[in-house]
């Protein structure tokens, strides 16, 4: 793959480190120094690359062959040794990654999607009904995180009292603890078999066995019922079951890659809408605004904003060489305020009907993409008619740290 831009590289060098809590505060003003000045970075301290312009990350995104995603898609997993990979497609390259996604996909066609609007509808306002104008709600808390969850859960099959365990699981997780050496932090607790977190790991591991057994001899009408009784296609062609590790990978991604990023998406809704008043004004007068605005937020604060791949061969870039088994980061958060692809790319524009990466391109285009949209669309919905407006309490707010999702932990917002 060769990519030359002889004009690219020029100024002094700029600095991302992904672990960085202050850069995540605001990356944006690094990201643009990325873009115009080290448009393929290399940061020497984790050894990695990075790719921020809208068309490279587009590009690399396509192209799984060179850019893997085999060995994890998040930084501080691709030193770790294979065992400790979960088996999850978005971990897998084709073609089994396709036998994995094809097994499951049907259950978030459209169709089934849609099927799903009025139960969200009724989860939302269940959720809203103790407050009244005046109070103040953590928009994540109180309401993000445990509706996508709630749906999730509904849709998988995981009875509601359980949920809490498995949320505060898929939040500890991806947590960086604050300190030295995040990234050193973070490996060792993914590899080290007596830490916290994989503790926590066996935990939820021996719930989900517990549930897939009960499912096994009572199905119900639900995503892990239907995914036990289907058959992946083999090595050699014919058909088997899942194996219980492949089944709990399957639960596990859904967990974590369905309510995390909900979750932080509404967080900027809770922030960019009001800020935005008279677009905002807009969406309350005519609610089919409200798409686009979602778009448009994924765009500007991708909760997802950096995927990481690792080449299998070697890849040039403005005129440099990066050898094959590099750590590559593909910075969905740069890309997306890329000035060559967007005009004026740090203005929130609800109306721009622009494309954007920001749920990743070519196989692994997010699954959940139609859930996604419908949860936000319904959820929004519903707190704008209970609530025109409301005011976010930046002061208090916290944010939530990992190296994959980026956006609030807690948004206390005064309704
Ligand atoms: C706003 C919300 C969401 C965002 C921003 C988001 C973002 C992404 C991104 C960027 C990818 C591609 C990752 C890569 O290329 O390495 C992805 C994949 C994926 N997402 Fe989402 N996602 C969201 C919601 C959901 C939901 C609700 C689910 C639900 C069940 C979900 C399930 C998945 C799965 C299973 C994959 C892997 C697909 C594959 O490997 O083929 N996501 N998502």
């Amino acid at each position: 793959m060769t990519n030359t831009d002889a004009t690219a590289v020029s100024g002094s060098p700029p600095y991302y480190d992904p672990y960085d809590f202050d850069i995540d505060q605001n990356p944006y003003p690094c990201f643009k120094q990325l873009r115009d000045h080290a448009p393929l970075y290399y940061n020497e301290k984790y050894d990695f690359y990075a790719l921020s312009r809208y068309q490279d990350v587009l590009g690399a995104s396509k192209d799984w062959q060179t850019f893997s995603s085999a060995r994890g898609t998040v930084l501080e997993l691709l030193d770790l040794p294979a065992e400790h990979i979960p088996q999850m497609m978005i971990f897998m390259d084709p073609p089994q990654h396709d036998r994995m996604r094809r097994l499951v996909s049907r259950g978030f066609s459209p169709r089934h999607i849609n099927r799903l609007e009025q139960r969200t509808r009724e989860l939302a306002r269940e959720l809203l009904a103790p407050f009244q104008p005046g109070d103040t709600l953590d928009l994540i808390d109180d309401y993000a995180a445990p509706f996508a969850s709630m749906v999730i859960g509904e849709l998988a099959g995981v009875p509601r009292e359980d949920l809490d365990i498995v949320r505060q699981w898929g939040e500890d997780n991806l947590a960086l603890k604050e300190g030295e050496d995040a990234f050193q932090g973070a490996k060792t607790m993914a590899a080290d078999a007596d830490s916290e977190l994989a503790a926590a790991r066996r935990d939820v591991w021996a719930y989900f066995n517990e549930l897939i057994e009960k499912r096994r001899r009572e199905p119900q009408d639900d995503m892990i019922s239907a995914v036990i009784a289907s058959e992946i296609e083999g090595d050699g062609g014919g058909g088997r079951p899942l194996e219980d590790r492949e089944l709990l990978d399957f639960i596990g991604l859904l967990s974590g890659a369905g309510t995390e990023t909900v979750s932080r998406l509404m967080g900027w809704a809770g922030v960019y809408l009001p800020e935005h008043a008279d677009q905002f004004a807009a969406i309350r007068g005519d609610l089919a605004l409200l798409p686009g605005a979602i778009e448009e937020l994924l765009r500007i604060e991708p909760p997802s904003p950096v995927q990481a791949r690792i080449t299998t061969a070697s890849a040039t870039f403005y005129g440099t060489e990066i050898p094959a088994g590099s750590k590559l980061l593909l910075l969905t958060g740069a890309a997306g305020r890329d000035e060559r692809q967007y005009h004026d790319p740090d203005r929130f524009d609800i109306r721009r009907d622009a494309k954007h990466v920001s749920l990743g391109q070519g196989v692994h285009f997010c699954l959940g993409a139609n859930l996604a949209r419908l949860e936000a669309r319904v959820a929004l919905e519903e707190l704008i008619a209970r609530f025109p407006t409301w005011e976010p309490d930046i002061a208090t707010a916290q944010r939530i740290h990992t190296s994959t999702v980026r956006g609030y932990r807690h948004l206390p917002v005064r309704l």
